[in-house]
């Protein structure tokens, strides 16, 4: 069965101080918990103190991008490998907020997707439709161009790792969450382009969160989706204490 992943995206937010000030009391909140996943994804600058912070609990550490050359001249970017050293197990990839607003194109999210996969990290992948796209009755045709696009050249074998998020564009940050049924829908469908492509087994095993203003008050609805298998949550994870309250729905 898929087991649950609950995982944190920081984006911009929180110094190294403030990182292991979260660690250190968010780590005893949720260190009874073994049923399901939990990873954070604090910026670049506090990957590597985080991870020796985070070495034998069972909080796994998120990268929040990578490049696809392990070295090379590309002022700005870090290399998987570099991600790796530090303690980094899952790699966000194509979040919204780098397709918006820094230009990232799917083909750049393919090769990124591809150095991950060679460093042996897990890719999380997003995918999700802006609002016009949605209300001009779109949303299908901008996942399958998403995914299609990002898994392009790749097997099964070499994606038995990937984790997918669906994270609306309209839903992220606004406080306006996909309802239930929606965030249903639009997983069902790329679970659907997941078996095409890959298989049906390929599609049973793969994780599909749901990503888009998730607060301790939605995720129980949200996990109750038999498609939706986790959640990827911004602003209510900078909070230890709101953030453990997502960790343990339904607890
Ligand atoms: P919010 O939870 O702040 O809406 O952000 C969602 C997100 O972008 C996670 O990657």
């Amino acid at each position: 069965m898929r087991v649950p992943l609950i995982a944190g995206n920081w984006k911009m937010h929180k110094t190294v101080r403030e990182t292991l000030n979260y660690i250190r009391r968010f780590r005893e909140l949720v260190s009874e918990v073994t049923d399901r996943e939990i990873m954070i994804a604090p910026p670049f600058t506090a990957l590597y103190p985080a991870g020796r912070e985070l070495a034998g609990t069972n909080i796994k550490l998120g990268a929040q991008n990578a490049h696809w050359a392990e070295k090379g001249a590309f002022t700005g970017e870090i290399s998987p490998l570099m991600l790796k050293e530090c303690g980094v197990e899952y790699v966000i990839l194509g979040h919204s907020e780098r397709r918006h607003l820094f230009g990232e194109t799917d083909e750049m999210i393919r090769k990124r997707l591809s150095g991950v996969i060679s460093a042996g990290l897990k890719p999380v992948l997003c995918v999700g439709e802006t609002l016009t796209e949605r209300e001009s009755g779109k949303t299908f045709e901008v996942l399958e161009r998403q995914v299609r696009e990002a898994l392009s050249g790749f097997s099964a074998e070499e994606l038995k790792a990937l984790v997918i998020a669906y994270e609306p564009v309209w839903a992220i940050g606004t406080g306006r969450t996909a309802t239930p049924e929606q965030a249903q829908e639009a997983h069902r469908y790329v679970r659907g382009l997941l078996a095409e492509l890959f298989g049906k087994d390929f599609a049973e095993t793969t994780r599909i969160l749901y990503g888009g203003s998730v607060k301790p008050e939605n995720i129980a609805e949200l996990m109750a989706q038999s498609e939706v298998d986790g959640a990827l949550v911004g602003g209510a994870s900078l909070d230890p204490e709101t953030f453990v309250r997502i960790v343990k729905y339904g607890g």
